[in-house]
């Protein structure tokens, strides 16, 4: 039994691809190399294709005998999703539910897909808990959030078990350095924090210091991709003993502010991060972390790690690879 997964050569996926190889498994993974790099593999066996192609899909499971399929594959950036909006529906509504088709058609039971915490939006209450009505705030949010709801109805039609993980804020990388973010297009705070320490960009703006929080900063539960990698084997765990359908967070539980991120990269980098004050940037909600316990309980999953190692490994990754892969 194989397991397939798509978008393994991407951050969360590589560090995926290597736990599921590390747990035992059978991998095959299937990327376009749009954004993923095949360095990030570490050797696993991969297929350069798109998930839209029913074809290739149906093949690659009944060749390779896949029974479960963890979904990484799409476009994620909420900014541009904002701008090229069909850009985001087709590539991650339209090539997800071609994979679902093929998938289906060619006998695969399980399916893990990576969703968001994005979803709630600016969450009525924290910590976030999974019964919240998500509230999706940008295209890319409510295109995780339709493809969960496909999945919801799939399993209810044609008998398709899945897991959604809703992942808080990934950052880190990996323990060995091996494998880590590829920065060039990111907008996320851990790798504009770095870059902005090795002087390979601008100084960070620190957006909005007027926040209801302990130091006005916005308040966010970073998650170590390893920690989510491992949520991933055990959703994998979880319905390979035959249980139903589940939707759970995978986050700490515990929130750090810009401010703390920034404080806790200068001890670990011995540098100072340069950084300038400027207004909220719009959309953006105060605090937000997870309400873990669901993760805990069904898979018996709960994050190993904090924001120390998290900028630790974050910090050894990016000031050895300064220029990506
Ligand atoms: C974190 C904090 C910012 C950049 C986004 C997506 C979400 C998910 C994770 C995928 C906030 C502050 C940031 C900067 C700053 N992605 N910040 N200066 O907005 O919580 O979530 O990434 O699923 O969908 O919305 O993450 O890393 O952008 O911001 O001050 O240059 O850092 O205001 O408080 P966010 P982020």
């Amino acid at each position: 039994m194989t397991v397939l997964v798509t978008g393994g050569a991407g951050y969360i996926g590589s560090h995926t691809v290597r736990s599921l190889g590390e747990s035992g498994r059978e991998v095959v993974v299937l990327d376009s190399l749009e954004t993923g790099h095949s360095e990030a593999l570490l050797g696993a066996d991969l297929v350069v294709g798109e998930i839209a192609d029913f074809d290739l899909v149906t093949k690659l499971c009944r060749e390779r005998n896949v029974r479960s399929i963890v979904h990484f594959a799409a476009y994620k950036s909420v900014g541009e999703s904002m701008s090229h909006p069909l850009r985001y529906f087709s590539n991650n509504v339209g090539g997800s539910t071609a994979l679902i088709d093929a998938a289906v058609a060619a006998g695969v039971e399980q399916f893990v897909f990576s969703s968001s915490a994005a979803v709630y939006g600016s969450p009525a209450r924290v910590p976030v808990t999974e019964d919240l009505l998500p509230r999706p705030e940008s295209v890319y949010a409510e295109t995780k959030w339709m493809v969960e709801r496909v999945l919801s109805w799939i399993g209810e039609t044609r008998g398709l078990r899945s897991v959604c993980l809703r992942y808080f804020n990934a950052a880190g990388a990996s323990f060995d350095s091996a494998i880590g973010e590829d920065w060039s297009v990111t907008t996320n705070l851990v790798p504009i924090v770095m870059k902005a320490t090795l002087g390979k960009r601008p100084p960070l703006e620190v957006f909005g210091s007027d926040y209801p929080t302990r130091d006005g900063t916005g308040e966010r539960d970073y998650i170590h991709v390893v920690d989510l990698a491992e949520g991933h084997v055990k959703a994998l765990d979880y319905l390979d003993v035959g249980k139903p359908s589940l939707t759970c967070n995978l986050g700490t539980g515990k929130g750090s502010t810009v401010l703390e991120v920034l404080s806790a990269t200068e001890r670990i980098s011995g540098c100072g991060v340069p950084h300038v004050f400027s207004a909220r940037r719009a959309g953006d909600p105060a605090v937000v972390f997870a309400d873990p316990s669901l993760a805990e309980r069904e898979l018996g999953w709960r994050a190993r790690y904090g924001i120390e190692e998290i900028l630790q490994t974050a910090w050894t990754w990016h000031s050895t690879h300064v220029d990506g892969y």
